[in-house]
């Protein structure tokens, strides 16, 4: 009996391993390079299982830097907003039909510039776990820039270029009539405002007329 016994353990053990390294074992893949998409957009961060298995019983959960306060997490065949990040709220998506095919991208809407940065993928089937990091950038495009007078602390007259709501700071050119480069006359300063986008103003002696193009 005893022999029988440790038999049918060992079978078990057997089918155990084979079953994890036939049916569980995956890998989360992810773009190999960081995401794009500019403010205010919708955005995919695609992510999918490598073989391709049905995620649709697994856990997949998305995440900034705390594990426990998920940007999305599906559980139990269902998406579970309880312990979602607010910032996300009514934002995210995973296309659930597509689970079935490994795909557990995320589907990221009405893009903030604070969503910009890592974001992990966490799937867990179980037995087996595995995730991938994907980098999401959030481009922004400025406004117009607006060109005033102004002075300085000496009084001297200037023009003012502003320009407002840009993301990383522009090259800004300034130009005279006939298409002349007077950038290096002109000073800059920048200042973020509550949003966080860039506040650009460059000041440039009036004395000749001239107009100002900021470029990312
Ligand atoms: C996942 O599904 C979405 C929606 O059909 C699709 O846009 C995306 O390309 C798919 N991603 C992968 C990694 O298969």
């Amino acid at each position: 009996m005893k022999i029988q016994k440790r038999w049918s353990c060992s079978v078990f053990f057997l089918f155990h391993m084979t079953h994890v390294a036939w049916t569980q074992i995956f890998q989360v893949v992810g773009p190999s390079s960081a995401v794009l998409v500019f403010v205010g957009e919708d955005v995919t961060l695609p992510a999918s299982l490598s073989p391709v298995i049905s995620a649709q019983r697994f856990e997949v959960r998305w995440f900034r830097d705390d594990f426990f306060s998920p940007v999305l997490l599906y559980q139990n065949l269902q998406i579970r907003p309880e312990h979602q990040m607010q910032a996300y709220e009514g934002r995210t998506a995973l296309f659930t039909e597509e689970l079935l095919k490994g795909n557990v991208s995320l589907r990221l809407q009405d893009v903030r510039v604070s969503d910009g940065g890592l974001y992990k993928c966490f799937v867990d089937s179980g037995p087996w776990n595995e995730e991938v990091h994907i980098t999401l950038n959030v481009e922004v495009l400025g406004n117009q820039p607006s060109i005033s007078f102004g002075s300085t602390e000496d009084q001297q007259t200037t023009l003012v270029c502003k320009a407002d709501k840009w993301g990383t700071t522009p090259d800004l050119t300034w130009r005279d009539m006939n298409g002349v480069d007077l950038t290096s006359e002109s000073s800059v300063t920048e200042e973020r405002d509550n949003e966080g986008f860039l506040r650009v103003s460059s000041f440039i002696p009036s004395s000749r007329s001239s107009t100002c193009s900021p470029v990312s």
